[in-house]
């Protein structure tokens, strides 16, 4: 089981084994995206289950909350990281043995920041509005495929996302937020309905959100 420093179990492997209760097989694995180690050890373990992928889910992101003139460049440089080039990364690795069996369904969390300009989280806003129009664009050419592509644009949600991109006394921290578990329920459901070649990709709105101070 994988530990976070104090020898506590980790989240991951917590949630793993909570899973695991249903009867389901879990491999979880942790890996750092934000580097190429991370992303290549990550492919190596789908691909040493030795089973296709139906479902392939880009969820991991950080924000950085902050004036640009005030933010970190490494910080900056990990959204970007984390956000852009880690989900292109997995989708040109895993996606095209889904395409090679005829089917699968990709689902993106993006953001509604993806929407808008994004003050105060400049590169977070920046980076997910690539995302929404890479998944956009995707979907369009996998259309005949039988993969089908759903973006995730939730809007502010009660998680540990706040406080990990340092924006926990901002009024978008401070506001109202959705619940996770229905947030994550309406990505299920979207993904489920999302079909080719008619309609748009699913979108699970929740609240809108604005300048991130
Ligand atoms: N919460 C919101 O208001 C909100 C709104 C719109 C969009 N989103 C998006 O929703 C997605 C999930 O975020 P969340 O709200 O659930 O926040 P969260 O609780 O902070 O979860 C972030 C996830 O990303 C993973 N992650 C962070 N850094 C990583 C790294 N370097 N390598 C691998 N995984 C890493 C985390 O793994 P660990 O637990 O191992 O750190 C965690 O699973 C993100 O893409 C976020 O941008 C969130």
């Amino acid at each position: 089981m994988t530990t976070d420093p104090t020898g506590a179990p980790h989240r991951i492997a917590v949630v793993a084994a909570e899973l695991a209760l249903t009867g389901a097989r879990v491999d979880a694995v942790r890996a750092d995206l934000t580097t190429p180690d991370g992303l290549q050890a990550l492919v190596e373990a789908v691909h040493a289950v030795g089973r296709p992928v139906d479902v392939l889910v880009l969820n991991a992101g950080v924000a950085n909350g902050g004036a640009f003139l005030d933010t970190p460049l490494e910080d900056d440089l990990a959204v970007v990281a984390l956000d852009v080039v880690a989900p292109v990364h997995l989708a040109k690795r895993l996606v095209p043995p889904m395409v090679e069996r005829g089917g699968g369904r990709v689902l993106v969390t993006w953001s509604v920041a993806a929407t808008m300009p994004g003050p105060y989280y400049a590169t977070y806003a920046a980076a997910k509005a690539f995302g929404l129009s890479f998944a956009q664009a995707l979907r369009h050419e996998l259309r005949r495929t039988g993969v089908t592509v759903t973006a995730l644009l939730p809007g502010p949600t009660d998680t540990a996302f706040f406080a990990a991109g340092r924006m926990q006394g901002t009024r978008l921290a401070r506001g109202p937020k959705d619940d996770p578990a229905r947030v994550a329920r309406d990505a299920g459901a979207g993904a489920r309905r999302t079909r080719h070649p008619r309609g748009t990709p699913a979108c699970a709105r929740t609240r809108g959100t604005g300048p991130a101070r």
